[in-house]
């Protein structure tokens, strides 16, 4: 393997570690926001715990309200006093009553506690463009106007600082059962009522195609290319089908090879999808914002299907580091990705029970990772040994290098062997590295996780496996690990 000390080929928006909370299960209530009379200790209504967790991340931006939910979230019910609003039911996510207690003013505060940039996103399959129009205009204008108006006597004299804004979610599917056609022609309407008020610039994120679904590329990019910054993708890592997923613990060695294979499958989207795309934007101004991914199992027995409640295990951190290797590769096209969920949900960093929280394996190799946010993006030139268990042959290293401003080289190496490990050498060119030190996640059991009773059964450890000399980097990489190396 070679790694291209001098070779910058772009720059990893920190924007690629994002995170997505939506109004699901547990995810907002419960996981974010319990209220200000809650005996779960909380800082005015947000779990003091999960802001802490969450700050440590280094989130650079939250998606929020959907998902589906936010393609029949009407934002006027969720703003005045909390009382007075608007209860309503949450259709897609287990009928549950939504209060909306959470609203616009909760989730910017939320995003001020976190020091992350919001990303709304808007109401086009059930909502007018007026509604959509006077949301921007409640957070972002600074004049005199009916929803500026209203907002201050809400309590928020300055408008919201809001770059990211999303122009409905999966309206192939929940978002309006639309054809691309269709949309494209609504979210060229919608958008235009999007207004940029006073310096306030708004960063127009189209929903975009599910999976492969390349016909819906080729056409928005066609048809309204030109009115958007950003065009969504969404790819969940799901063992088994769609229809017949598998749990989240429980899992055999040909699980495990079957989700690291659907976990690379991510590169094939981003490089076809791309690839589209360049045809009608070869500049690469539109951003391909990955705002959904992770893994997606059968929810945890006895909790609510609507909650989509899961346990997270080793092999989701090697899910998570494979998808961040890969959106590095791809950072010049990808502005933006969001792990979906922030607590609760999906591939959750953060799980909630009660006062009690733990952080999940995945959390883990994010908090590792966050050394590559905003870093130069450096060349890697090497061929994986192969991994093979059951049909598929994959690469048994997936493998990303940055630098940071300081000079300071990562190194980032994941083992998709449940079984093998792999002894690596790394020649270092173009840059002058005397020591190397590390952390590695990994366990002797794969489906290691952390519970409410053993919280730490599985976290980062210092990592010894490695050596440098004469340039010449060494590193035996044990099966089923995520590894961050710094060079300096
Ligand atoms: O993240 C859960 C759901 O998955 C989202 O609401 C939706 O956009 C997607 O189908």
């Amino acid at each position: 393997m070679k790694l291209k000390a001098d070779k910058s080929k772009g720059r990893i928006s920190r924007h690629i570690y994002g995170h997505f909370a939506e109004h699901l299960g547990r995810c907002i209530y419960e996981g974010i926001w319990v209220g200000e009379n809650s005996d779960i200790p909380n800082t005015e209504g947000y779990r003091t715990d999960v802001l802490e967790a969450l700050r440590n991340l280094k989130i650079p931006v939250l998606r929020w309200p959907g998902g589906c939910f936010a393609d029949e979230y009407h934002w006027k019910d969720g703003i005045g006093p909390r009382e007075g609003r608007k209860r309503m039911v949450n259709t897609h996510w287990g009928g549950v009553t939504e209060n909306n207690h959470f609203g616009t003013h909760e989730f910017f505060r939320l995003c001020e506690l976190l020091d992350c940039e919001p990303y709304i996103c808007g109401n086009v399959g059930s909502g007018t463009v007026q509604e959509m129009s006077e949301w921007v205009e409640y957070m972002t204008f600074d004049g005199e106007s009916p929803m500026a108006d209203w907002r201050r006597r809400n309590g928020r004299e300055e408008p919201w600082r809001l770059k990211y804004f999303g122009v409905g979610n999966e309206n192939w599917g929940c978002g309006g059962n639309m054809r691309p056609e269709y949309y494209a022609d609504l979210y060229r309407r919608y958008q235009t009522y999007t207004r940029n008020y006073g310096d306030n610039r708004l960063y127009k994120i189209a929903g975009g195609p599910n999976v492969d679904d390349y016909h819906w590329t080729e056409t928005l990019m066609r048809e309204a290319g030109r009115f958007m910054d950003g065009l969504s993708l969404h790819y969940y890592t799901i063992p088994g089908s769609w229809e017949q997923k598998k749990s989240a613990l429980g899992f055999d060695e040909a699980d495990w090879a079957e989700t690291m294979g659907k976990a690379l499958h991510m590169d094939e989207l981003i490089t076809r999808h791309s690839a589209i795309m360049d045809q009608y934007d070869p500049e690469k101004r539109v951003g391909l914002i990955i705002d959904e991914w992770g893994t997606w199992f059968l929810c945890e027995p006895g909790t609510n299907p609507g909650f989509l409640y899961q346990q997270n295990s080793l092999r989701d951190a090697l899910v998570a580091g494979i998808h961040l290797n890969i959106f590095h590769k791809h950072c010049g096209r990808v502005h933006m990705a969001n792990l979906a969920q922030a607590v609760n949900v999906l591939q959750a960093p953060v799980l909630t029970e009660g006062d009690k929280l733990v952080l999940t394996p995945t959390y883990h190799v994010l908090e590792m990772y966050s050394v590559h946010q905003d870093n130069e993006y450096l060349e890697l030139v090497f061929d994986s040994p192969m991994y093979t268990h059951g049909s598929q042959p994959l690469p048994q290293i997936s493998a990303t290098a940055s630098r940071d401003g300081e000079g300071r080289i990562y190194l980032s190496l994941c083992n998709l062997s449940h079984c093998d490990g792999a002894s690596l050498t790394i020649q270092v060119e173009g840059a002058e590295t005397a020591s190397v030190t590390g952390r590695i996640l990994t366990h002797s059991d794969l489906e290691a996780h952390n519970t409410f009773e053993a919280p730490d059964r599985i976290q980062p450890a210092a990592f010894r496996g490695a050596s440098l000399a004469n340039g010449l980097l060494s590193c035996a990489v044990p099966a089923a690990s995520v590894i961050v190396l710094e060079l300096s």
